[in-house]
């Protein structure tokens, strides 16, 4: 059985704890896309090409513990506007999202490029201020030291890079539903999500 749900959106929108708990609920794989993005940016902050990282990317690059920091998020979304670099990404995340027994998938260009015919697309926002104040929080607990400013920052200048690329841009799929996150709580934006896979799982 193969069903594939796409989640994009983007920084700090809430597109991660919607990945897992929609994932763990249905019983699905899980595949954060942006990890091997992070991983590939920490290569490169270690002095590696970007490209030659990418292509070499292994299993534990991904259980790497620095790869929440913002630095790192800088380097993965600089690395991620490489054409080539994308290119060597694809294949894995197209087998992920192809397995056997249901794949979340979630990233940026997931609806519009890795999973063009994805079973569910989803597209989450959130207001600038809730995405800063959410991953300000975030970070704090995972005792990594940041300012609301420095996250302002990240947010914005990733978000500007993502969207304005040329290859494979943040933007949603033209059959995405967009779940705006801004005045929800995490629980009740995972129910909106289990609600619209649910109505598309079999059907
Ligand atoms: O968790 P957050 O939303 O802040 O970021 P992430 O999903 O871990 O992605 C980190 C960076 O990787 C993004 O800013 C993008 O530049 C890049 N990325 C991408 O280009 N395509 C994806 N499918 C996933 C991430």
């Amino acid at each position: 059985m193969r069903f594939t749900v796409a989640i994009d959106g983007p920084a700090a929108a809430g597109k991660g704890t919607i990945s897992k708990q929609v994932a763990s609920h249905f019983g699905f794989a899980h595949l954060d896309t942006g990890l091997i993005y992070r991983a590939t940016g920490a290569r490169v902050l270690a002095g590696e090409n970007a490209v030659p990282a990418a292509q070499g990317l292994r299993a534990e690059d991904l259980q790497r513990d620095d790869l929440r920091t913002p630095d790192v998020a800088q380097a993965a979304s600089k690395v991620a506007t490489i054409p080539e670099v994308r290119n060597a990404l694809v294949q894995f995340q197209k087998d992920f999202a192809a397995r056997d027994g249901g794949a979340v998938l979630d990233g940026r260009d997931i609806g519009t490029v890795i999973c063009p015919d994805a079973d569910v697309k989803l597209f989450v926002t959130a207001s600038d201020a809730v995405r800063v104040e959410r991953r300000f929080l975030e970070l704090s607990e995972k005792g990594i030291d940041v300012t609301r400013e420095a996250v302002q920052a990240d947010l914005k200048a990733r978000d500007t890079r993502d969207s304005e690329r040329q290859t494979a841009p943040l933007k949603p799929a033209a059959d995405a539903i967009l779940i705006d996150t801004s005045d929800m709580g995490i629980e009740e934006a995972v129910a909106v999500a289990i609600n619209v896979v649910q109505s598309k799982w079999r059907n």
